[in-house]
């Protein structure tokens, strides 16, 4: 029997409102049989100029579109909101749900049987695919893949982690203004999305962990002729996962949200794949919180030797075998028996690829680290939870306790951090404030802000860094993040002053604000929540319904899904 398409709601009619759905449609010049029957199959385009990450994007859709004709579909190519994560303020996450309202209406809206996710710089893959998983039709992924290695006096640099090092190469190594421009101009040398571990790395990961992407597709770079073919097999499969109705529900299990936790812990993957994942687990209404980051992560081998916390960058760990041989290393860690878009399990996929360094990813059996992944603390100073990423820390911060120097705001930060008075030493925690999802608005990537230029030019390299905001995938140091609740909603770390000491033992999972209880409580009672950021517009829907950290920061009106079905006609 032939299935009938969802499209065929708008398209296979003979009354009059068929007639106005094909009509308009063939202005662009498709024949008679595209109306007919064929699986019509959206192209979610995040391509932007100011998403200098999806740039290509625009020429990879017509790659895609060869597939889906090929496969007999009818390619309909849409654009989205496009987050471009180096240019738009005060944050890219501050749009990320936006840009998910946007992609879930434009999906359900239209005659889409099928939709394939062209995405590439940080939010662009989790906001699509959260959009995605509250329409719920067959999905597939095709991540834009990272830039070539960027070059610098002769060393390969990472795109983004670099500039973390500025102020430290100026003050410390006497660095020139022509030094940086050479490392600027010589960081971000081809199309593509960064190229260290950073997040828009993790997040391709994620989709191919998540078994989303067809198999080797995160790591092979943007400008390899490889991508493309990749590109154009996706949009062949998708037609193909239309006629077996492989839909994102029947994919993004609770076992394979697992298997994506384990893999991130494998290549020393970014923190925000703990949010973006909580968020879109929340769409798909799997069970997933924090804490099962910890469980299930944090015994994980470190296996890839990537920057920010190793060597190499993703051109390298494509030409070591990508991210199939990291999956067949953790195998008997993971759910091989979980499905993917190209209908086989992820462990029948990743049965046999080879290795062609092990220096970029170890074996097994001779990790990088015995322990990796993402710890979850708790303690009076974070009472829902607060992160930090081991591999990225220094061994000896690890157990530390600290007097708090306390910044009320980023911009108190910038103000004061280099004034040569301020009494902070290496003991010192830096607590940063009101930089959460209702605070900042929208949860800035500034946690591992930058150390005072008297400890720098000290040799200090690392101290303990505390707040309610997230941090680059591609930063580095003893950060501890997402401190839930935030401080602009009452959370404990509002109330913290200079001097009071801070206890972390990330081992025994505890970060404590030692101070006596009668005095947190007192202290809490004479707080007063700050103004709120914004009072009208998408700024101050946001604030009104964004969910904290330890949720995914997903807005509590988006939870779950609509599906796919629209009973009403446009008139
Ligand atoms: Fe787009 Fe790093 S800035 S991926």
């Amino acid at each position: 029997m032939k299935q009938k398409l969802r499209s065929h709601d708008w398209f296979g009619k003979s009354d009059k409102m068929g007639f106005v759905h094909r009509s308009w449609l063939r202005n662009q010049g498709y024949p008679d049989d595209y109306f007919t029957g064929r699986p019509v199959i959206g192209i979610c385009n995040t391509w932007s100029e100011l998403t200098p990450c999806n740039g290509h994007l625009r020429d990879f859709a017509e790659i895609v579109k060869r597939g889906v004709i090929e496969a007999g579909g009818f390619p309909l190519e849409f654009p989205v909101t496009s987050l471009g994560e180096t240019i738009m303020r005060p944050t890219t996450m501050l749009f990320r749900n936006l840009a998910s309202m946007d992609t879930e209406e434009s999906i359900r809206a239209n005659p889409l049987d099928g939709v394939v996710l062209l995405t590439g710089c940080d939010k662009t893959t989790p906001s699509t695919l959260m959009g995605a998983c509250s329409v719920d039709l067959p999905t597939i992924v095709v991540p834009g893949g990272p830039m070539l290695n960027g070059r610098f006096k002769g060393q390969c640099i990472g795109s983004g982690s670099f500039n973390w090092m500025v102020k430290e190469k100026q003050l410390v190594e006497n660095y020139t203004a022509e030094d940086i421009h050479e490392a600027e101009v010589g960081s971000a040398r081809s199309q593509g999305h960064c190229m260290s571990m950073g997040t828009a790395s993790t997040m391709a990961c994620m989709v191919e962990a998540l078994g989303l992407t067809l198999p080797g597709a995160a790591a092979i770079p943007a400008v390899d002729a490889r991508k493309k073919v990749m590109a154009q097999m996706s949009g062949r499969r998708i037609v193909e996962m239309v006629k077996e109705d492989l839909k994102l529900s029947k994919i993004l299990t609770r076992k394979a949200f697992e298997n994506s936790i384990i893999v991130n812990a494998g290549v020393g993957g970014s923190t925000n794949l703990i949010i973006h994942l909580l968020a879109i687990a929340g769409r798909m209404g799997v069970e997933l919180n924090l804490e099962d980051f910890d469980t299930i992560g944090s015994k994980i081998p470190l296996l890839a030797n990537l920057k920010p916390s190793g060597e190499y960058l993703m051109e390298d760990f494509y030409y070591a075998g990508g991210l199939p041989v990291v999956i067949k290393e953790l195998k008997k860690y993971l759910h091989n028996e979980v499905i993917t878009v190209n209908g086989k399990s992820i462990g029948d996929n990743n049965s046999n690829p080879v290795c062609y360094n092990t220096e970029v990813i170890a074996t097994i059996d001779k990790p990088l680290q015995e322990h990796a992944g993402i710890a979850v603390l708790k303690g009076n100073l974070c009472e829902d939870g607060a992160i930090i990423k081991p591999s990225a820390a220094t061994k000896e911060l690890m157990k530390h306790r600290g007097p708090a120097i306390v910044f009320e705001t980023m911009e108190d930060y910038h103000a004061r951090i280099d004034d040569p008075n301020l009494d902070i030493t290496e003991n010192s925690v830096i607590v940063l404030k009101g930089v959460g999802p209702v605070g900042y608005p929208g949860m800035p990537e500034v946690g591992n802000v930058d150390l005072p230029e008297k400890l720098i030019r000290k040799g200090v390299k690392d101290i303990i860094r505390i707040s309610d905001g997230r941090m680059s995938g591609t930063a580095y140091g003893t950060v501890i993040l997402h401190v839930s609740p935030e401080s602009s909603v009452g959370g404990t770390l509002a109330i913290v002053q200079d001097g009071d000491m801070i206890e972390l033992d990330v081992e025994k999972r505890r970060l404590h604000l030692d101070i006596s209880d009668d005095e947190l409580k007192k202290r809490k009672a004479a707080w007063t929540a700050p103004a709120p950021m914004a009072t009208r517009g998408y700024v101050k829907f946001y604030i009104d319904h964004v969910q904290q950290a330890h949720l995914g920061a997903d807005l509590d009106i988006l939870q779950g899904g609509s599906g796919s079905e629209v009973t009403r006609d446009l008139h």
